[in-house]
């Protein structure tokens, strides 16, 4: 079996929900601290293995490629000033040996239209798919995403990561049906069906779809024979409910052990920066003297 390498991250969203501070900075470059959101899932895929990331971006969200890309004049500034440890954290955003590639998403036509766009990349292999808008952190030392990568490492099946949440959320995820199992940390369970934004009353179960995927090539196949929904999006979500319906591959779903913040969202940014901050050694004293 090869091993995943290859991870997709979309990023070619509008980020409407977080105007007007993204009228003209892409939503992935809002910083948590004094990092862009787009920087935490790139580390995440990394920790996790991957080798090549590639961005789904759409024109005039460039700078999120100039983000991982050398700024000349600006390191020179900083090493003719002595402005070493600054310097080092602009250079050292990618190891060596990882990769960044972008294509392009022409139209807003949904998450399964993204995935599709690089289909030529993955040249016929299992990958990963990481949604930038949300942050997770991790309760235990290895993140959720590692656990997944592990996970298909020894089973060579697809995973997805839930989340258990209220009957109100329901309608805002892609929910699973786990054919009434409750889900522990660390014991993943098959998926038997998946269906989009239910409503509560048709969700199968409380366990909502966070965006860490791995998934098998052959999603790719499904994805490009998906009829649009009513919006004209191709759902990730449908094609996801074809496979493993058809019983052509399984898919497990992961429970999370993180707590998540939807980035996308002005409570779950803010959020995010706090509690990133509790955690952070030079900001925790500061944080606790203006909160409590
Ligand atoms: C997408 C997926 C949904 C998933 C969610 C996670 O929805 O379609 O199944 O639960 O991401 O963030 P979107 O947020 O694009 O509406």
């Amino acid at each position: 079996m090869k091993k995943i390498t290859k991870a997709i991250i979309p990023v070619a969203g509008l980020g409407t929900r977080m105007l007007p501070a993204t009228k003209a900075i892409p939503k992935e470059l809002l910083p948590i601290i004094d990092k862009p959101l787009i920087q935490y899932v790139v580390e995440e895929a990394i920790q996790g293995g991957i080798k090549e990331i590639i961005l789904v971006t759409r024109s005039g969200k460039e700078a999120i490629e100039n983000h991982f890309d050398k700024n000349y004049e600006l390191e020179h500034h900083l090493e003719s000033s002595g402005k070493k440890k600054i310097l080092r954290s602009i250079t050292k955003l990618i190891p060596n040996g990882i990769s960044i590639s972008s294509v392009r998403q022409d139209s807003a036509r949904g998450l399964g239209h993204a995935i599709l766009c690089a289909k030529y990349i993955l040249k016929g292999e299992d990958f990963a798919v990481l949604l930038p808008d949300e942050i997770l952190l991790s309760k235990d030392e290895k993140n959720d995403f590692s656990k997944m990568m592990n996970f298909y490492n020894s089973s060579a099946q697809g995973q997805l990561l839930v989340e258990k949440v209220r009957k109100e959320e329901l309608s805002n995820y892609g929910i699973v049906d786990l054919n009434k199992k409750q889900l522990n940390i660390d014991s993943p369970k098959k998926i038997n069906k998946l269906i989009e934004k239910p409503s509560p009353k048709y969700a199968p179960s409380n366990y909502r779809v966070v965006g860490r995927y791995i998934l098998p090539f052959e999603v790719i196949q499904i994805l490009s024979k998906t009829t649009p929904d009513k919006n004209g999006e191709i759902q990730l979500t449908d094609a996801l409910d074809e496979l493993v319906s058809k019983g052509q591959k399984s898919i497990d779903a992961v429970l999370t052990n993180s707590k998540i913040f939807d980035c996308g969202s002005k409570k779950g940014f803010l959020g995010a920066n706090i509690a990133m901050a509790m955690n952070d050694k030079s900001l925790k004293k500061y944080m606790k003297d203006i909160i409590c």
